[in-house]
């Protein structure tokens, strides 16, 4: 490095506490090559994008090839093909009553932008005084401001509550600390009753409510009973509020159906997609709205439109990204490959659930985490860099969020691959034991 070149400065990363970042030179399926020429095993598929393996050629062609045809047009006042082949290719996918899709750049702006609509739409409808949101307890939603507004109190976000928006906050359906003292063997989600006394008491100002479907991840890969995501659609919908479904890790097969709301029969307002969209190749994200809420923008007065856009809005080489990648769940066995890597999930976790050092385990598709008995539990535990590090020596990468150690790999990812993860973690746990 010259004198002249600028410090890349990296997210969520202290610099003077965290090793040099490494140098990546090449991904090819699950793996990641560095600079020194070690072969990694992606086992977070890279922030939770990556789907068919890193740079798959079927996608990189589609990207090649639209690059070379048009590499960007302004959105407003002009289409082009790749968005609308994408648009029809989403709209076999996604739940009918979401008819409409406002493309932006990544899973923050996704819920920017759903958020958004929902306050515009109740403003739309004559109704101004419903401008209030309701999120759950341990949700992560994004880093810009109204992300960060509807994630929950964290690490993340104490630098900046003078700038976060006010929302009303419920519990999560988080089984293995259960907010209500209940275990869900015999309880009846009683955790669903603090949104029902909200919406009850408060539902004529409460314009949204926004939940990660079934998992919560950057709170802690928390997996939520079905029954709780069906009992907060029946609350929105009896107290005529929004409901919007941030699919952004969810989405695309992560929980074994394409969208998690498939697997409690739930159809949302409003639903955000990102991060596996393209694949894992670029930045692009979509909201999902019904014609209810797009009706609402239609008329005559300007002042009904929605005054939201960004420059690379619909981006064609991202578009065509996305629809190679749609492309493969139709040519290949994505289905098959997702369920072989929740049976080994299902094989391995009882293992760990018995071991001492192991306060849970839970999955849901091709995510499991099992989380750790620290003294210092949480995102900050000291635990975490002593295991990504020995993750890493040991050839993976794996990211615990603090004391949970999660799985989310790439579906390209084989049975032996994923066996050895659990292998490597196992290992983890009595180097712990040794070291302590
Ligand atoms: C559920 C959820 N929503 C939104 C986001 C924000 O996405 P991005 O990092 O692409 O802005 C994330 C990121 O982890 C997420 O998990």
């Amino acid at each position: 490095m010259s004198t002249s070149d600028l410090n890349l400065w990296h997210p969520f990363t202290q610099e003077g506490v965290d090793p040099v970042p490494l140098v990546v030179r090449g991904g090819k399926g699950v793996f990641l090559e560095t600079q020194d020429g070690r072969q990694i095993l992606d086992a977070i598929s890279s922030w939770w994008v990556n789907l068919h393996g890193h740079s798959h050629p079927a996608i990189a062609q589609a990207v090649a090839e639209q690059a070379a045809k048009l590499e960007h047009v302004l959105f407003a006042g002009f289409s082009h093909e790749p968005a609308e082949e994408l648009a029809s290719r989403l709209g076999k996918v996604i739940p009918p009553p979401l008819r409409h899709v406002f493309f932006s750049d990544d899973g923050s702006t996704a819920v920017e932008v759903a958020l958004k609509l929902a306050l515009q739409y109740w403003k739309n409808c004559g109704r101004p005084k419903k401008s209030r949101i309701v999120a759950l307890e341990n949700a992560y939603h994004g880093d810009t401001v109204g992300a960060m507004s509807v994630s929950d109190d964290s690490p993340f976000t104490a630098a900046f509550d003078s700038l976060r928006i006010p929302v009303l906050r419920t519990h999560s359906a988080s089984c293995s600390h259960c907010p209500v003292g209940l275990t869900r063997a015999t309880c009846h989600i009683e955790c669903l009753n603090k949104l029902e006394k909200l919406l009850t008491e408060q539902g004529e100002e409460i314009a949204v409510v926004i939940v990660e479907p079934l998992l919560q991840g950057a709170g802690g890969m928390i997996v939520h009973p079905e029954e709780f995501l069906a009992g907060v659609r029946r609350l929105t919908v009896a107290h005529d509020v929004l409901l919007i479904a941030d699919e952004v890790l969810t989405g695309f097969g992560r929980t074994g159906r394409m969208f998690a709301c498939e697997r409690a029969a739930v159809v949302p307002d409003l639903m955000c997609v990102a991060k596996g969209l393209t694949g894992g190749f670029l930045p692009l994200a979509a909201t999902f709205a019904t014609d209810r809420i797009h009706d609402a923008f239609v008329g005559g007065d300007r002042m009904r439109a929605f005054f939201h856009g960004h420059s690379y809005t619909a981006n064609p080489i991202a578009c065509a990204a996305a629809n190679a990648s749609l492309q493969i769940f139709e040519r290949e066995p994505v289905f098959d490959r997702i369920a072989a890597i929740e049976k080994v999930h299902r094989e391995r976790l009882p293992a760990f659930a018995a071991h001492p050092g192991v306060s849970d385990v839970r999955h849901i598709g091709t995510v499991a985490a099992i989380e750790l008995n620290v003294p210092d539990a949480g995102y900050l535990s000291s635990l975490r860099p002593r295991l990504y590090q020995y993750f890493l020596s040991r050839g993976v990468l794996l990211r615990p969020l603090g004391n949970v150690v999660y799985i989310l790999p790439p579906y390209v990812i084989t049975p032996d691959q994923v066996n050895f993860v659990y292998d490597v973690i196992r290992d983890a746990l009595a180097w712990i034991e040794k070291s302590t």
